[in-house]
């Protein structure tokens, strides 16, 4: 079933273009309101949006390395879950030439990362509408003093993409909150001779035509916004099987001549974490190494990004882990960061531990030995706020929380629970209380003391 979905939508899409007067029919439902510019996430109130969910995004993406100039035209299949007025996209991205809404021209207004869209008609609830965007012109990263440079990234020889936590809208219109997952079919068009990748698995071969050549790349999972990448420029490219699983790895070989072992260690990496963490819950794996200038790596969904050279184990470990947690099990807001990164980064200290290097004991005691003073314990991991997403604590003292959870229930019962919060998450979002509330059924234990000390207490939590 979930093999042929985009080529149901593909034809869902097709039906609803060429049925433009079933949509005229009726004048929409009266009672009618305009969809929320968020969906209320506490750091980032204005990503995503409310009255609707995207089942597919079809990105269609030419793209010149030289000029830096991107023609695009992104197809947004999206159900209404409320009868809607008017609607919003994220989107900071080049000029719009137009948008439709069910194949009509639809007035819009873009402004300050919104792009608000008045169909003709109002939309009825729980009826799928499509939207068709297309803009043209040079995407720009988003440069923020807190979070560094993010988003569409060019390169000296191309661009990639790395969106966390709300970079999607610098390059394709989208309801940017991991609460909204959706599958998409991304076809890249570059000057022939250029490589270009994205997320997901290749659908067919690339076709080269007038001095361009165009691939066409699908994920059929649901996938937050801001794990989908795209990358172009000069690659190296390996592609292997093994078992289920595609593996293909890029390397700009002005980073390196080698992979550095790369393909190998990712296709062992997964099939270890599958053994810790349960299925692999995507359809490929594999890694993009180039010079992005950005400074870190990203967990983009099957294909991490690795930024400037090859990446130790451990980073592949860390990324890789992220699938389960992280793209899988995606943060139900941005508050829940540590989510993705204490987990990611335990899952390093496993890897460690069960390969001959330190146990997760051994990196929990050298960091709890830091003194009281130390800037680790000033900001309790559970709520860091949007400036510090991604600060040290909500990686170690996530990680650290993860192993006092442990040492409190034991191995037999943490190890079941990695495994059931990937399964009873899987491609969904959760929070810190749905994995309390799963810890606590798994080991018949109260942890919210627990909880509460590593997450939300600023100073040094007692040991365990
Ligand atoms: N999630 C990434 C990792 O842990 C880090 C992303 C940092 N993003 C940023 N905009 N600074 O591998
Ligand atoms: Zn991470």
């Amino acid at each position: 079933m979930r093999r042929t979905r985009p080529l149901l939508i593909t034809a869902l899409i097709g039906s609803l273009l060429l049925a433009p007067a079933a949509a005229d029919a009726s004048a929409g439902p009266p009672d009618a309101v305009p969809g929320a510019s968020g969906v209320g996430d506490p750091y980032l109130p204005l990503a995503g949006n409310g009255g609707y969910d995207v089942v597919h995004y079809d990105l269609d993406l030419d793209y010149t390395p030289a000029t830096r100039q991107l023609k695009a035209t992104a197809r947004i299949l999206a159900k209404a879950t409320e009868n809607l007025s008017r609607f919003n996209l994220d989107y900071q991205g080049p000029p719009i030439t137009s948008v439709s809404v069910n194949g009509r021209r639809a007035p819009y207004v873009h402004e300050g990362g919104e792009l608000v869209i008045s169909p003709r008609s109002a939309l009825r609830k729980r009826v799928p509408f499509l939207v068709e965007v297309s803009y043209a012109g040079s995407p720009q990263a988003i440069d923020d003093p807190a979070l560094g440079v993010y988003g569409w990234v060019p390169t000296d020889d191309g661009a990639a993409v790395l969106s966390e936590p709300d970079g999607a809208r610098s390059w394709y219109p989208v309801n940017d909150h991991p609460t909204d997952k959706a599958s998409y079919s991304i076809r890249l068009t570059v000057p022939d001779g250029v490589t270009a990748l994205a997320s997901g698995e290749p659908l067919g071969r690339a076709v080269s035509r007038g001095g361009r050549t165009t691939s066409t790349w699908v994920s059929r999972e649901p996938t937050a916004s801001y794990l989908v990448t795209v990358a172009i420029g000069e690659f190296t490219v390996e592609r292997s099987r093994t078992k289920s699983l595609l593996n293909i790895t890029a390397i700009d070989p002005k980073v390196s001549a080698t992979d550095g072992g790369l393909h190998q260690t990712t296709a062992t990496v997964t099939d270890w974490a599958a053994g810790l963490f349960g299925r692999y819950p995507f359809s490929s794996i594999g890694g993009i190494v180039d010079k992005v200038g950005v400074g870190y790596a990203l967990e983009t969904q099957t294909r991490p990004i690795y930024d400037g050279r090859l990446p130790s184990t451990s980073l592949i470990v860390h990324e890789m882990a992220h699938q389960w947690y992280g793209n899988s099990v995606s943060p139900a807001t941005w508050r829940e960061i540590w989510l993705n990164e204490g987990f990611a980064t335990y899952a390093e200290w496993l890897w460690s531990e069960q390969h001959g290097g330190d146990s997760a004991q051994a990196r929990f005691d050298r960091i709890h030995a830091r003194p009281d003073t130390d800037p680790l314990w000033r900001r309790p991991p559970g709520d860091p706020g949007r400036d510090d997403l991604f600060t040290g604590a909500v990686y170690s003292r996530g990680a650290m929380t993860l192993h006092a959870l442990r040492q409190t229930i034991g191995d037999e019962r943490f190890f079941t629970l990695l495994k059931r919060w990937a399964a009873e998450f899987r491609h969904r979002t959760a929070s810190t209380a749905d994995l309390l509330a799963l810890a606590e059924k798994v080991s018949g234990k109260e942890l919210d003391a627990l909880f509460t000390a590593w997450l939300y207490t600023s100073g040094k939590p007692a040991r365990p």
